[in-house]
């Protein structure tokens, strides 16, 4: 994770160098820290937390020039400490770096035994330190770059100063994204385009590999081989109001708000504006010579490929795996030339979705992507990539995205069930009919956020919480849980209503809230059976249902949460909002950093 910001300017750069960091304080916030370059002479400062303290701090101690590099942190090798924060510097070197060096150790040990003794727990300084050496063996800076690239192995994007060279930035890629911003007279490198849609949307990625020689007048790219390499030069789409919360008190509120308008949004894009419905999806993406769905994602984006699983198998009748990333590639999956691999993300860098995206490239017939960041590793390196249109997500708890996957994946399965000849015009076009009516119920359920901000006063309270569902709501069981557990830091887990008898009814007691998720389904009636089990062990039951189900089956329930009868396929998506704001007013009540959870980071670029 960790982002990264360069910027060679004409105007005095640390609040741009603050600026960009800001725009990827999604990527971490365990410390933060800028280094420049004034009449030749370099400098940093770093802080502790988040990026608001480094600003605290650049206040006391300004740090002045026109060429600077900035960084903020998710701490994988040491604890968040000023001497493990980056900028790292060895003499005249100053380095930032996002990415994982595996074989670090080796290089400290060569180092050390050369009399270059580091002062950090990091893998950053390794590579400082190393370039000190290659300088005071007489390199010049371009040379001991080379010279050191080669010796790093893992993943790592890379942005690197020297003192005394005013104009001139070197970066490097492998593993971890990098772009480069050109503008008049300036240039910038950032993590991602986002970073630098302030200053400039005339954009070039590195390619695995790359590294680059930049200077005020404009970049020399080479690529792995040190041959030079021509990249081409894309003008992005990217609004510079991105970091806004529009009234709202946190970001997450305000995505789990913008759903509707997201979803009608991506449905007009996915299946017309028209009366008469019609999927919409990109030439190409074609089921009809396809026998497997292999589906790999990780944390929400996995549970969104969970209840994928149940559309694919259930209106398409085409087999679907599912597996989270970090695993994927540990299993040896057997596949062929008529599998379909299908890769979620929000962000598109999840480095272990990645990792599994390149582990399978050549072995199935198509690799897409369901991806919220167009230009992202995972969209480039997929055969097709679907946009989920969901707009920039800032919250680490993902919301309106993982919405929007859903949707993307229903309208997939309904193009396979299409594609495979399983579903006739009038029902494709009647489920067709039930997606558009989501938008709708999904700003009834969002009605119901008073009611659900004192239903969580009391689950503030637990320190342990279940969630239960049958069928596709057992993954919005994992979900609900996930995100309970990630802003609110409350144990929670989500269990098949089935499988509780066979454990985990244990854990039952009156202090114990246990969240049923039970739409008016054709498995309702065993949810609420195992509810009742719930229920004859004094377990404190919130049954969030429909008008019907809470009907049938509230009497003797703690609570109940009355949504919008849905059709049954589609529940899911509805069922995303309660989950959401439990786990967002459970989370206020605790007081808790809700947007910037403690230990997490919105985008994963580390295996
Ligand atoms: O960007 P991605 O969708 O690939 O991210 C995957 C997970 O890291 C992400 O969904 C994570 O679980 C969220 N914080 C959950 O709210």
């Amino acid at each position: 994770m960790c982002g990264i910001v360069g910027v060679l300017g004409n105007h005095e750069v640390a609040p741009l160098l603050v600026e960009g960091l800001k725009r990827l304080e999604y990527r971490g916030y365990d410390s933060a820290g800028i280094a420049t370059i004034n009449n030749g002479v370099l400098d940093r400062r770093r802080a502790v937390g988040k990026l608001v303290n480094l600003s605290d701090l650049l206040v006391h101690e300004p740090l002045a020039g026109k060429s600077g590099i900035g960084h903020t942190r998710w701490a994988t090798h040491g604890a968040a400490t000023v001497l493990n924060a980056h900028p790292h510097r060895a003499g005249s070197v100053a380095v930032v770096h996002n990415g994982i060096i595996e074989n670090f150790r080796a290089l400290r040990e060569e180092l050390a035994a050369d009399g270059y003794i580091q002062e950090s727990e990091t893998d950053t300084e390794t590579v400082a330190l190393l370039l000190k050496r290659a300088m005071d063996g007489g390199s010049a800076p371009v040379e001991a770059t080379r010279a050191t690239l080669k010796r790093l192995d893992g993943a790592f994007a890379l942005c690197i100063l020297f003192e005394g060279e005013d104009d001139l930035m070197i970066c490097a890629r492998k593993g971890s994204p990098l772009a480069i911003g050109r503008g008049d007279g300036e240039m910038f490198v950032g993590s991602d385009a986002i970073a630098l849609a302030p200053m400039t949307d005339r954009i070039t990625y590195l390619e695995e590999g790359d590294w680059a020689v930049i200077t005020r007048k404009g970049a020399e790219i080479f690529d792995a081989e040190d041959r030079r390499a021509n990249r081409a030069e894309t003008v992005i789409q990217v609004g510079a109001t991105r970091v806004e919360k529009g009234g709202y008190k946190h970001f997450m509120a305000k995505e789990i708000a913008e759903q509707p308008v997201v979803l009608a949004d991506a449905l007009r894009h996915y299946t017309g504006s028209g009366a008469n419905p019609a999927l919409n999806l990109p030439e190409g993406l074609d089921f009809s010579q396809i026998d497997r769905v292999v589906m790999v994602a990780c944390g929400t984006a996995s549970y969104a490929t969970h209840v994928a699983k149940y559309w694919f198998e259930q209106i398409a009748g085409i087999p679907a795996e599912i597996d989270v990333a970090s695993e994927f590639r540990y299993r040896e999956p057997v596949l062929s030339d008529r599998s379909m691999a299908l890769f979620v993300s929000q962000s598109g860098e999840t480095a272990d979705t990645l990792a599994a995206l390149r582990h399978v490239k050549e072995r199935v017939a198509k690799v897409v992507s369901v991806v919220n960041v167009p230009t992202s590793s995972i969209a480039r390196e997929s055969d097709l990539a679907l946009p989920i249109l969901a707009g920039a997500e800032i919250g680490v708890a993902s919301t309106k995205a993982f919405s929007c996957q859903l949707l993307v994946l229903a309208l997939m399965a309904l193009k396979a069930a299409a594609d495979r000849g399983r579903i006739s015009a009038a029902d494709l076009a009647a489920h067709i009919a039930g997606l558009r009516n989501l938008p709708g119920l999904m700003n009834a359920a969002l009605s119901h956020s008073e009611q659900i901000a004192d239903i969580a006063n009391e689950l503030a309270k637990a320190t342990d919480i279940l969630f239960l569902g049958r069928g596709p709501m057992f993954p919005m069981a994992l979900e609900g849980a996930l995100k309970l557990k990630e802003i609110s830091y409350i144990h929670a887990e989500g269990y098949a209503s089935g499988e509780l008898k066979h454990g985990p009814i244990a854990l039952i007691d009156e202090k114990v809230p246990v969240i049923v998720l039970a739409p008016s389904d054709p498995l309702f009636d065993k949810t609420v059976s195992n509810m009742q089990e719930v229920m004859a062990r004094h377990g404190k039951v919130l049954l969030v249902s429909d008008a019907r189900g809470v009907h049938e089956a509230g009497e003797g329930t703690w609570a109940q949460l009355t949504l919008p009868e849905v059709d049954p396929v589609w529940a899911p998506i509805l069922y995303a909002v309660p989950v959401q704001l439990l786990a967002y007013h459970t989370a206020i009540a605790k007081g808790t950093d809700v947007d910037q959870p403690r230990n997490l980071a919105k985008s994963v670029t580390v295996e």
